[in-house]
């Protein structure tokens, strides 16, 4: 079982989808993993308060990219309400394997530029960066 999700997040590491940029996004942040300085932007294009484009450039590991292509297939169409309360709960269950202790920064990079874009274009409160338990 955990195999044929194993082949999912390789299928999304090696076909990214939304994978790009936006000419003119309505939302735009980029961060990196502190620990190992893979990189991670995200564009997003909002109208009538909901997500219409999500494109990502990015990288990294296989988890960390997988996970942006994922989030982003998760959000597009999405009201900006229900994108604001996307949390770390909603990446693992995409995600479908446990993921150690180790490997949450990777997985969790995409969210947390995510979020961070949302609030520099004001459609979200800033967060406390959690930062990595
Ligand atoms: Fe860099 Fe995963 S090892 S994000």
């Amino acid at each position: 079982m955990s195999m044929d999700y194993r082949e999912y997040i390789l299928d999304h590491y090696r076909n990214p989808r939304n994978y790009g940029k936006l000419e003119r996004p309505d939302a735009h942040a980029e961060d990196s993993n502190p620990l190992c300085g893979d990189q991670l932007a995200i564009d997003l294009q909002v109208e009538g308060g909901l997500v219409t484009e999500v494109r990502f450039q990015g990288r990294g590991c296989a988890i960390s990219q997988a996970a942006a292509s994922m989030l982003s297939e998760m959000i597009e169409g999405k009201s900006v309400e229900e994108v604001v309360q996307l949390g770390k709960d909603d990446v693992l269950d995409s995600l479908g394997i446990p993921i150690s202790p180790a490997r949450t920064k990777c997985a969790f990079l995409s969210l947390r530029v995510l979020h961070r874009s949302l609030a520099l274009a004001g459609l979200e409160k800033p967060r406390e960066e959690e930062e990595e338990e």
